[in-house]
């Protein structure tokens, strides 16, 4: 079975109780199971990694060039800051994208500017848990396609 990888950046292992007027209630886990469902809906496993350090998330990046199918990642402020994460998902040769439950378009300026924006096949904002769901539906549709 092809394997999808889900990247989770810092802070996010705090949702739930972390800004819900935000962010909601649900927790990771909430999100990383209902995006497994979909993934396993498609034939596809997950697998998911949580990290507060950018380190963890590059090495991630680069051990799925041997294994995964597609990468879904929500890199929470790193999103805004870092060309190291920016240049370890540019290695990956496989689907991509990028997924934020808040639009950050749409909150303060340092949000504006996404480094991996440039690097995925495309990015999802504002839709909450949906945003994950369109997700796993895009890897899918961009395998279809190799
Ligand atoms: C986020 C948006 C980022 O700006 C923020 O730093 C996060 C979460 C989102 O999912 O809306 O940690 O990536």
């Amino acid at each position: 079975m092809r394997e999808i990888l889900l990247l989770s950046g810092p802070n996010l292992d705090e949702l739930g109780t972390r800004s819900p007027e935000v962010y909601g209630t649900s927790t990771l886990a909430d999100h990383v199971e209902a995006t497994r469902a979909r993934c396993e809906a498609a034939k596809l496993s997950l697998r998911h990694l949580q990290s507060n350090f950018e380190g963890d998330l590059i090495e991630a990046l680069h051990a799925a060039r041997e294994v995964s199918a597609g990468v879904i990642i929500n890199a929470g402020a790193l999103t805004h800051s870092s060309w190291a994460l920016a240049d370890a998902l540019a290695m990956f040769g496989g689907p991509k994208i990028e997924v934020h439950l808040s639009n950050p378009a749409a909150r303060e300026p340092y949000r504006h500017l996404s480094t991996l924006a440039p690097v995925v096949d495309g990015s999802i904002a504002g839709l909450g848990r949906l945003g994950y769901l369109l997700a796993v539906d895009a890897v899918v549709a961009l395998l279809g396609r190799e």
